[in-house]
């Protein structure tokens, strides 16, 4: 049965080491454990909150309710064809560790996700992605349990809906379902993935003339190092806004003013603009307040300086919404999940 904690601080337990208090907190290492916690009154009277690495989020108040930390275990070979290779890994394996053990063995295709904070489980929620690479392009499927009826289902690919930074867990099934597993199909063959520019830049500066997938990882670690802060330094949850999508007329009129505009055409007909630009633009890139602030070397990342709260990051936040908002006529969009 697992230990129920009252009046627990997170703080340690989620990256812009925010100091906030749940009413209940309970760590689960199996499916039985989970199934033990479901039948509690503290599960069945309150609201709940499934945690990982917390990387991903901002406490914005004290958590009403129960905190269900995810501590799920284990790699495991699902099937091997000539070329690929299923690989089934459960929610409460840490996602960098996990990308290294498929390198490891050989496995390619997560090799561009590497050193990306938090817990396999949260990997779906918004189908996390990183130079070139997002997990639909190598995901088989999952396995969910119903937080109210415990009912274990699998979704497909299909079923997920992934999108950038989104999928139906971010939506309709949010604290519907606890994802318990990922299964990953991988190749067996050096499949890489350069096409992202900085990547064949940093392999050229690394000495590297014929890349492996050890070294497109290494690549990638050398890359976000020098430009995304570490949270152990500075309290942050990598980008905390998404890189909007605008329409081809609106993308024309933006360029017309702004010929210096960062933006990529999607096979929609739609472009994606970096955020950290507009952001940076607004002269916004460095701001403090009350501790809180926007990086000073990527302007898409909020960080606390030191002692700042929840709300104070929160409201840091709805001041670069507004300003790009004044300036660009573009409405930004949080990434990172608002929590309280
Ligand atoms: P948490 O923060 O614990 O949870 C996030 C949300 O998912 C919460 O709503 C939580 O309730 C829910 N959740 C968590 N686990 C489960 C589960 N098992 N079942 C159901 N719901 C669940 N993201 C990218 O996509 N690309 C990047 O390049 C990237 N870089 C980052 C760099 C830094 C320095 C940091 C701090 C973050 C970065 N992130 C990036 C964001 C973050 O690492 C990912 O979103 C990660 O997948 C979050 O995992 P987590 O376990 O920490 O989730
Ligand atoms: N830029 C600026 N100023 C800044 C920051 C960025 O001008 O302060 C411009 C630069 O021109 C740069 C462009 O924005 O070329 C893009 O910047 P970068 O390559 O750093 O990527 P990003 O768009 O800021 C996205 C993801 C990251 C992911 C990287 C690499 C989102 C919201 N963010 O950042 O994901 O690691 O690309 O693929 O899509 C995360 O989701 O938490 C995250 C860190």
């Amino acid at each position: 049965m697992p230990q129920i904690l009252k009046q627990y601080n997170l703080k340690h337990l989620n990256t812009f080491g925010i100091e906030a208090y749940c009413d209940n907190y309970a760590e689960i290492h199996s499916f039985e454990e989970f199934k033990q916690l479901m039948a509690t009154k503290e599960y069945t009277t309150s609201k709940k909150l499934i945690l990982g690495g917390g990387s991903n989020l901002l406490f914005v108040s004290d958590f009403k309710g129960l905190v269900i930390r995810n501590c799920l275990k284990g790699i495991s070979l699902v099937k091997a064809y000539d070329d690929e290779i299923l690989v089934k890994a459960a929610a409460g394996e840490n996602w960098h560790g996990f990308v290294m053990w498929c390198i490891q063995q050989g496995y390619a295709g997560l090799e561009n996700l590497s050193l990306i904070p938090g817990c396999v489980g949260a990997s779906p929620m918004q189908n996390i992605g990183a130079y070139g690479v997002e997990i639909k392009d190598v995901f088989e499927e999952l396995e969910a349990c119903h937080m109210s009826t415990g009912e274990l289902r699998v979704f497909s690919k299909n079923e997920c809906h992934f999108g950038y930074r989104e999928s139906v867990f971010k939506r309709e099934f949010k604290e519907v379902y606890f994802i318990t597993s990922v299964t990953f199909r991988l190749s067996k063959l050096e499949k890489l993935n350069t096409s992202y520019g900085a990547i064949s830049l940093e392999l050229e500066k690394m000495g590297v003339k014929k890349a492996g997938i050890k070294d497109v990882s290494e690549a990638v670690i050398h890359i976000r190092q020098s430009k995304l802060p570490d949270p152990k330094q500075m309290g942050n949850a990598g980008s905390f806004f998404k890189n909007p999508e605008v329409s081809a007329e609106q993308y024309a009129a933006l360029k017309a003013r702004y010929p210096e505009l960062v933006a990529y055409a999607l096979e929609n007909g739609n472009f994606k603009l970096a955020a950290g630009w507009l952001i940076e633009q607004c002269g916004l890139k460095g701001l403090e307040m009350n501790g809180a602030a926007v990086h000073d070397k990527q302007a898409l990342v909020l960080v606390n300086k030191g002692k700042c709260s929840g709300k104070d990051i929160y409201e840091l936040s709805e001041h670069v919404l507004n300003v790009v908002n004044d300036v660009f006529g573009v409405r930004l969009e949080r990434e990172v999940n608002i929590i309280g």
